[in-house]
């Protein structure tokens, strides 16, 4: 398997355009169920995830066409007819957002079958609330041998559902809804305004999304439709992250710098320059080392757990001790021991980690947990003293676009090293 090779000590000067955002992308892929008229989704990321649900949704009966069209990168779904409700364990288990098309589908076919996704590394991420939610909607929901079956031979009826906690996928799976449907204590975070945007696009009459309470009228059907995917927020927030770690001056375009404002606003505290632009934002440290500032995880517009593993990474060398706590997902410190290769000082209990910042880290030999456990890697290779070697890298070619390629144009040395081909142990 692949592996990337990062020298340190670069600093990164230059632009970094920000890609379509993969969380979002993903989501309106499988929105594409909804309707037998073409759904084309322009500022497409090419990552594996969205290949990968490219080829479940096929399976499905989806017609997709990758192609560079006028805006840039696109992808046209055409689901004219559904040839197949049935997702399977072997590709639902490779990328939990593939558990995504069961709403769609019994939504539009009535039936689905849909393998359980199971749990993950940053931990169990039960599917309660989706279920529930679909429940709600008038769906007959068993579970049979890893299976979730899904019945509503009469499509879905609107509901009202409170969410007993915050749930990206499950308020997602609750916007798919045909009649009125009223979505309390939905999640707020940006991806779900995309949506909104999307399905309104395609014939929708969805409102409140970005807010806790989300309401969807009913309409007879949904047509086809162009929509823009949002620039993705967490890829814009590792960059940040990145520049601040290696120092110089990076411009992020393409970017919504109001989207990660909580971070924005940690790195300020930590020392870095921030300074928003008219289509992103610029990030510089000059040489000065940063102090150690502490985070805690929240729903949006908290600071995000997907930028967790990346903020750890860059107080490992900031003045002082950092108190980092996580609070959505309960076993998402699988970076911290690997960060520790590199000589980080880090102690974990529970859902908190402490970090002591280090004058430097010495390049190694570190593995790849999680998708944003192993950009994490790469942001602390950036300024470790001589060569880091992060394996397992197809997790980061789940989610970052061009990643050498984004950070080499502004003077990282960091190159794929090709693997022979075979799994790593
Ligand atoms: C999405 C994002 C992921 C991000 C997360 C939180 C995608 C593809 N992934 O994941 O990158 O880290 O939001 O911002 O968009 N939960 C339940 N029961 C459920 C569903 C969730 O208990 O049925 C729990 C989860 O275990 C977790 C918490 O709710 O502790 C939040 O998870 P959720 O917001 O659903 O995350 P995802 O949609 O899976």
């Amino acid at each position: 398997m692949d592996r990337i090779a990062i020298t340190g000590g670069a600093r990164l000067n230059g632009t970094i355009p920000v890609s379509g955002a993969k969380n979002s992308a993903i989501k309106l892929m499988a929105a594409s169920l909804l309707t037998d008229e073409p759904l084309r989704l322009t500022n497409m990321p090419r990552l594996a995830d969205t290949r990968f649900l490219g080829k479940l949704l096929s399976r499905l009966g989806v017609e997709v066409v990758e192609r560079d069209g006028a805006d840039g990168q696109e992808t046209v779904l055409h689901a004219a007819e559904i040839t197949s409700g049935f997702a399977p364990y072997d590709l639902v288990r490779q990328m939990r957002a593939s558990f995504n098309v069961l709403g769609p589908l019994v939504a539009r076919s009535g039936q689905a079958k849909v393998s359980l996704p199971g749990g993950c590394t940053i931990g169990a991420r039960p599917v309660d609330l989706h279920l529930q939610a679909l429940e709600a909607l008038g769906a007959k929901i068993d579970l049979h041998e890893g299976y979730v079956y899904a019945q509503a031979p009469r499509g879905l009826k609107g509901a009202e559902i409170t969410f007993p906690i915050v749930s990206v996928g499950a308020t997602e799976h609750a916007m798919l809804a045909d009649g009125t449907t009223v979505i309390h204590n939905a999640a707020c975070e940006p991806e779900l305004a995309d949506l909104q945007d999307c399905l309104n696009a395609m014939g929708a009459k969805v409102s409140g999304a970005g807010t806790p309470t989300i309401t969807i009228t009913g309409v007879a059907r949904l047509g086809g439709a162009t929509h823009a995917v949002i620039p993705d927020r967490i890829e814009m927030g590792t960059y940040a992250v990145a520049a601040a770690m290696a120092g110089g001056e990076v411009r992020l375009s393409n970017a919504r710098p109001g989207l990660i404002d909580a971070l924005l606003r940690k790195l300020e505290e930590a020392g870095a320059g921030v300074e928003e632009t008219a289509d992103g934002v610029i990030i510089r440290r000059n040489g000065s080392r940063l102090n150690a500032v502490d985070i805690e995880t929240a729903p949006f517009p908290g600071f995000a757990t997907d930028l967790q593993a990346q903020f750890m990474a860059l107080m490992t060398t900031a003045n002082g001790e950092s108190r980092i706590r996580e609070t959505i997902f309960e076993n998402r410190f699988m970076h911290a021991p690997e960060l520790m290769r590199l000589g980080a000082d880090i102690s974990v209990s529970g859902g908190e980690a402490r970090v002591r910042g280090v004058e430097r880290l010495e390049g190694a030999e570190v593995m790849a947990t999680d998708l944003r456990a192993s950009v994490s890697l790469v942001i602390a290779g950036l300024a470790a003293r001589g060569e880091t070697i992060v394996s397992r890298i197809y997790h980061l070619d789940r989610g970052f676009e061009r990643l050498e390629e984004k950070l080499g144009a502004c003077g990282a040395q960091v190159r794929r090293i090709k693997g022979d081909g075979e799994p790593e142990l």
